[in-house]
């Protein structure tokens, strides 16, 4: 059962699991999601996981041996304005869909966390053990899942594995693109398509040109790490957290550039102040991902800069 599965990341999973031989039920109640993302021949279950007695019914109507969970709240600065709704939507929704998989008997479990549990770490790369001083509700709320995962793993047979996503883009199919405008590539391709200049906040953080330096990774790549994941969870119990990343870092500059690229001519912007609780960079550390999902990245930048613009003028 993938959660989540009418979204950006998750349409692209649905994609990864076919691909694979997997049979899939999607679970969504479409409050960001799009029901064109799922195609026609896959079940989709409209509704909450929060709704614990339909996610029982849908695992066992579906047989349901694992979980990939990615329905949740993304948006750092409304969890900011809205932590009680983060934290239900969440956190609460993670409790109640734990509590299903406990009565429904499921062992397998793919959690997606976010590289936004670290904060400012003092160095990059980062290893999944360093500290995680989350900046947001958001990022909270992530590290929480963790948590939970790990105390229910302690008391039943669960196999689990967290993957922190560093910073997703690209589309593997125009009709999947983000189309949120949360993210640098989408928010930068909208201001340049309303013939307004991108703000960069910051050009004075100690990396090469002073712009901050991002680990940016395709959404093909992320979705076939999830395979991996629900593959690893099988073989062995495990309790996993895992970053996903390319391990290579790109500035703001570097990623307005390749954009000029992609659309055929340069990105307007401007400077503008740093925001508040941005690091300078942070890059992931892929060691564990090569050793415990055998799993690498295989697009770069110019593939997610150009993809998205290719998704852009499709639309
Ligand atoms: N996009 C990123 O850069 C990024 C980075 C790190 C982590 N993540 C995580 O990846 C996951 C997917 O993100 P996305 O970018 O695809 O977002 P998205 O908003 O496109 O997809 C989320 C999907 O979950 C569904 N959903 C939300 N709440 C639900 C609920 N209570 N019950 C059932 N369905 C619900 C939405 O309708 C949507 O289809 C999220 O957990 C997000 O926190 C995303």
């Amino acid at each position: 059962m993938l959660t989540g599965g009418a979204g950006y990341i998750g349409s692209h999973v649905i994609v990864a699991l076919r691909e694979s031989g997997r049979e899939v039920v999607v679970l969504d109640d479409m409050s960001t999601g799009l029901r064109e993302r799922v195609p026609a021949d896959v079940p989709l279950v409209f509704g909450s996981v929060a709704d614990k007695d339909l996610v029982v019914q849908t695992m066992m109507d579906h047989e349901v041996t694992g979980v990939i969970h990615l329905a949740a709240k993304k948006a750092v600065g409304e969890s900011v304005e809205r932590p009680l709704y983060y934290y239900q939507e969440n956190v609460g929704g993670l409790l109640s869909l734990l509590e299903a998989v406990r009565i429904a008997e499921v062992e397998h479990f793919v959690y997606s966390s976010s590289a936004g549990v670290y904060g400012q770490p003092d160095h990059s790369p980062v290893l999944e053990d360093g500290p995680t001083v989350p900046l947001s509700p958001y990022g909270e709320t992530k590290l929480v899942g963790e948590w939970l995962l790990a105390d229910l793993a302690a008391v039943m047979p669960l196999s689990w594995c967290a993957l922190r996503y560093f910073n997703v883009a690209g589309a593997g199919d125009p009709a999947l693109a983000d189309t949120s405008v949360g993210n640098l590539i989408p928010i930068v391709l909208r201001d340049d398509s309303e013939g307004r200049p991108a703000t960069v906040f910051g050009d004075d953080y100690p990396t090469p040109d002073g712009t901050c330096i991002r680990d940016y990774i395709h959404v093909v790549d992320l979705a076939e790490a999830h395979v991996r994941a629900a593959e690893l969870t099988e073989q062995a119990r495990v309790g996993e957290i895992i970053n996903v990343g390319t391990g290579t870092g790109s500035s703001v500059l570097e990623v307005l550039a390749s954009l000029g690229t992609a659309l055929g001519h340069e990105v307007a912007y401007e400077i503008g102040a740093r925001r508040a609780g941005d690091p300078g960079a942070l890059v992931a550390s892929v060691d564990r991902a090569t050793e415990v999902l055998g799993w690498r990245s295989r697009f770069d930048l110019d593939d997610m800069t150009s993809s998205a613009v290719t998704a852009l003028a499709d639309r």
